[in-house]
């Protein structure tokens, strides 16, 4: 059961989209639309990859050579059909074994699904094989004619169908498994009479079935795999039902998924058992979280690494290591680089990025740490900034093991702040506080006396305190 080809339709325009983006660029769960249909295509360990692109080229080329940069690319100037498209992808080849023809817009189609199709092609020994799918609404989709003893005798176009061919409920995925040297054969024969003027892949099938070749449609269980994105209508649902798919993996997976119509897991993220994950959050990316922890509500989480029985209420976190039994938010604004060790704390009202946070440590309120290192079992007091950038150029900032910075600290970088040193609240720091000393960077407090019964006289400010003068 091994497939030679692989032909990728990815030319058209996807002009229901609207969109400056070409269609198959449009994601859903963490991937490009045609990275999901590569994704299942990969499953089938294609000798051959060649994807025909068309419209936003440049686009479309730059994301496969990033995502599948053993592909070829065949170039489609004008749209002529889906039979014109395979027609530039087959020109100079003659793939001998299973060719594999999609579309790139069908995101929701397994590879289990690939593999079983093409294994039901292999055993009967077609010469092309459809998949097709039983539609609750079939309108737009090319219809599946059978003969009276139920063969498959051509595919209709939903614009060149009769009143009575588009009650068919039978639809064609637009998935096709060929025999190599019998589509190479045929291909050439395809005219474009018909409603849209185009060159049909679909004719296909009449032409083989004509020339006496076998043929053969073959129905998926779950029409949902074979549901093409048009419009952005069509890329909400295929990413609500990829969602719920993703969701139910993990679930049986030993996820505890608080409400599942709230999480949105890409499907490139990486979950251990007994995470618990609370309504509105989403896990995006590369992101991977180890058992025990439990993260949301409302939280995003974008290419992070979260640590067993790690904690994140409430919070945003970007490339960010969340270390074993680390506890994040609410509202905490974790950014690229920041890297929290075990057992600490960045609590609400935090932003942080560039930042190493040693075992231990904590920033439990309003403060902003940016371009630091912390180290072990130091307390960031509360409102304090590390002042990182001097209008033209960011600075580091180091805090050693067991430091006590005041509430209100200024920072002002680069500066060190040695092991076991304090500094005092309200301090602008602006050189190193060696180990052990404490820095003190204020005013000295005066106090002006009687100074509001003088300014302020008869003000409800001067009458306390006067009545606080008379209680002695
Ligand atoms: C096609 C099928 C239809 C099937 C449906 C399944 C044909 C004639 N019709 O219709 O039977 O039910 O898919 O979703 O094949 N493309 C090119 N170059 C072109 C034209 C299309 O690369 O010149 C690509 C598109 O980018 C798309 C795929 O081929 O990925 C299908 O084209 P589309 O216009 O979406 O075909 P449908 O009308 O949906
Ligand atoms: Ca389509």
């Amino acid at each position: 059961m091994t497939v030679q080809t692989v032909i990728v339709l990815a030319a058209g325009e996807g002009t229901r989209m609207k969109s400056a983006t070409p269609k198959v660029l449009h994601s859903v769960a963490g991937r490009s639309l045609l990275g999901h249909v590569l994704h299942a295509v990969n499953h089938l360990n294609p000798t051959e990859l060649r994807i025909v692109v068309g419209s936003g080229r440049e686009a479309v080329e730059a994301h496969i050579a990033q995502i599948a940069p053993q592909a070829t690319t065949v170039f489609q100037e004008h749209r002529g059909g889906t039979g014109h498209a395979a027609q530039l992808a087959l020109a100079g080849t003659a793939p001998k074994g299973t060719v594999l023809v999609l579309a790139g817009d069908t995101p929701l189609l397994s590879g289990d699904s690939l593999a079983q199709f093409i294994a039901a092609h292999a055993a009967g020994k077609f010469a092309a094989s459809v998949l097709t799918a039983e539609h609750p609404e079939p309108t737009g989709y090319g219809r599946i004619i059978r003969d009276d003893s139920d063969e498959l005798l051509r595919i209709v176009e939903e614009k060149d169908a009769t009143d009575d061919e588009k009650f068919i409920y039978e639809i064609n995925s637009g998935v096709y498994a060929f025999d190599g040297e019998k589509l190479v054969a045929s291909i050439g024969n395809l005219t474009n009479a018909n409603a849209q003027g185009e060159l049909y892949l679909t004719d296909v099938i009449e032409i083989l079935k004509s020339a006496g070749e076998s043929i053969a449609a073959i129905m998926i269980d779950d029409f949902t795999e074979t549901l093409g994105v048009n419009d952005r209508v069509q890329l909400a649902e295929s990413a609500a039902m990829l969602r719920d798919r993703i969701n139910d993996q993990w679930m049986h997976a030993g996820v505890t998924i608080i409400d599942p119509t709230t999480t949105w897991i890409d499907s490139t993220v990486e979950l251990s058992n007994d995470v618990t994950l609370h309504p509105g959050t989403a896990l995006l990316g590369s992101t991977k979280v180890a058992t025990g922890a439990v993260i949301g509500p409302r939280t995003t989480l974008t290419d992070c690494l979260v640590k067993e029985g790690a904690q994140v209420l409430e919070s945003i976190a970007t490339q960010t290591v969340i270390g074993e039994g680390a506890t994040v938010g609410p509202f905490t604004y974790l950014r690229a680089g920041t890297q929290l060790g075990d057992a600490t704390k960045a609590g609400a009202f935090v932003e942080m990025k560039n930042a190493v946070v040693g075992t231990g440590s904590k920033i439990p309120h309003l403060s902003y740490v940016g371009d630091a290192t912390i180290g072990e079992g130091s307390n960031i007091g509360a409102a304090t900034i590390f002042v990182n950038y001097d209008g033209v150029e960011k600075h580091h900032t180091t805090v050693g093991d067991q430091v006590r910075i005041g509430s209100d600290t200024m920072l002002v970088a680069p500066v060190t702040i040695g092991d076991g040193a304090y500094t005092a609240a309200g301090s602008v720091i602006t050189e190193d506080v060696p180990a052990g000393a404490i820095g003190v960077g204020r005013a000295k407090q005066r106090n002006v006396l009687d100074w509001v019964l003088r300014k302020r006289p008869g003000s409800k400010s001067a009458q306390a305190a006067e009545a606080s003068t008379k209680k002695g």
